[in-house]
């Protein structure tokens, strides 16, 4: 293989990358944990602080990378591709000062507001707590309060939605932000579209919903996502081909205006009433949403790598029309009051027995290898005409101890089923999660065919349909 990729972050989404790179390069990781999935899977694995430029291009030099995916914004903030960059690794990441566009909320909204970038919300931003309670009190209507910085995607209370007024003066009151930004409460659904982004070319993935808050029926506090979905096609089901449409509009406009960007850009939207808005952008994969997105990408990622750092046009993208269901296992009391040390008993072997299953099962008794099956009692019926469904695992923060896995008090695990329909998807997810004893929760609800409806039921109430 002629090119070594180094992979910095150890999260799902690291794990999910690693993935789609380990058959066509060698691939070396570093992350702050070791995360066992990655680690069976690249060539070496170095335990380090990402947010240390120093340490992560010293070992880029000593695996002799070619190239370096970066996984997680903190290592982008802290400017890690500028020094892998100026090593001569090629970094697929954004430098620091483009990197704003996601760790910089203030500087991220006047951008769009001097290019003139559709979809941006009415803002305004504030150096002084006081003179933005103010701002709270005399606005006539429910604002978004969002620190500027970052902070895990656990920083922002939406009056209105998850707070009162006066309790989102005294969160601000209480923090130590030192810049905040107030803007117009959206009210619609959220989507997420990434793109591929380098020397001016930008080439999109199909749209994924990711759910942020904690509890089923989307309760409680938001956390760093708790799993995701994506449809066979490049919209989602309460969507429409225009309006995903609008948000690639939105990220053509931002790369045009963002001079020089590389890596991912991630655009988080609301699809409101009147049109989509930009939530926000991120410079980076979405996690959990790059577990949707790498398994059913058919373009080799090292062919959009080397394009991007070769500066040749980046390959046109190809996708399996898979619909995935993604769900993480989180610790029991997770984000709040995490309690680690639960042991994890979803594995390789229990994902791949229902793996088996559904190889067994599909079509109408027909095995895999396309003899003939009698013994069916085990098998899951696929639909009719269905294709093979699977399940993958990916390790998120977890503890590999010598007599097993354990959990950590971040996310551990996603478990990701790949079928012809969401609904297969979500029910091959469960199958895989089967397996998943005390001690984590899961959102159950996520791609189930009832959320997916109230999706769609929302919108169209959104539009008087
Ligand atoms: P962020 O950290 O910017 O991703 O925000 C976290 C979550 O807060 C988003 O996924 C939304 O659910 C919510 N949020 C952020 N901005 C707004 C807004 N202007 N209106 C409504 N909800 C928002
Ligand atoms: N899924 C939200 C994020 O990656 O920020």
């Amino acid at each position: 293989m002629s090119e070594t990729v180094l992979l910095v972050g150890g999260g799902g989404r690291e794990h999910a990358i690693a993935r789609a790179l380990a058959d066509s390069a060698a691939l070396y990781a570093c992350a702050g944990n070791r995360n066992p999935g990655i680690a069976r899977l690249a060539e070496g694995f170095e335990t380090l602080d990402t947010t240390n430029p120093t340490a992560v291009t010293a070992y880029a030099r000593e695996v002799d990378a070619t190239l370096a995916v970066v996984g997680p914004e903190a290592a982008l903030e802290a400017g890690v591709a500028d020094s892998l960059d100026d090593a001569g690794v090629y970094a697929f990441g954004p430098r620091e000062e483009e990197a704003r566009i996601e760790t910089d909320k203030a500087f991220q909204r006047r951008f769009m507001e001097r290019h003139d970038i559709p979809g941006c919300p009415d803002f305004a931003t504030f150096e002084d707590v006081e003179a933005a309670c103010e701002y709270i009190d005399e606005y006539g209507g429910d604002l978004a309060v969002k620190p500027a910085g970052l902070t895990g995607g656990k920083g922002v209370r939406v009056i209105g939605d998850q707070v009162a007024a006066e309790e989102a003066k005294a969160y601000i009151r209480e923090s130590d932000y030192d810049r905040i930004v107030l803007e117009e409460r959206l009210v619609g659904e959220e989507f997420t579209v990434q793109a591929f982004v380098a020397g001016g070319d930008l080439r999109v993935t199909p749209a994924v919903q990711d759910h942020k808050r904690a509890y089923e029926g989307d309760e409680g506090p938001n956390t760093g996502g708790m799993g995701s979905y994506s449809d066979g096609k490049l919209e989602l089901p309460f969507m429409d081909r225009a309006d995903y449409q609008e948000a690639v509009d939105v990220l053509e406009a931002t790369v045009d205006a963002l001079d020089g960007y590389k890596g991912v850009l991630y655009g988080q939207f609301m699809l409101t009433a009147d049109g989509v808005k930009v939530v926000e952008f991120n410079a980076r994969f979405g996690d959990p949403e790059a577990m949707n997105t790498l398994p059913v990408l058919n373009t080799d990622f090292l062919d959009v790598l080397t394009a991007a750092r070769d500066g040749e046009s980046l390959p046109k993208l190809s996708f399996d029309p898979k619909a995935t269901v993604c769900k993480y296992a989180v610790p029991d009391g997770y984000p709040t009051d995490p309690e680690s040390g639960a042991r994890v008993s979803v594995d390789e072997a229990t994902v791949e027995r229902v793996n088996e299953r559904y190889r067994s099962g599909a079509g109408s008794g027909v095995a895999a290898d396309g003899g003939f099956r009698s013994e069916t009692d085990d098998a899951r019926e696929l639909p009719d005409g269905g294709t093979p469904a699977e399940a993958l695992l990916f390790y998120a923060s977890v503890d590999e101890r010598e007599d097993g896995i354990y959990t950590t008090t971040s996310r551990a695990f996603a478990v990701v089923g790949i079928a012809d329909t969401i609904a297969v998807a979500e029910e091959v997810a469960e199958d895989a999660l089967a397996a998943a004893g005390d001690g984590v929760r899961i959102r159950h609800d996520i791609g189930t065919p009832d959320l997916v409806q109230k999706r769609i039921d929302h919108v169209a109430r959104l539009r008087g349909e």
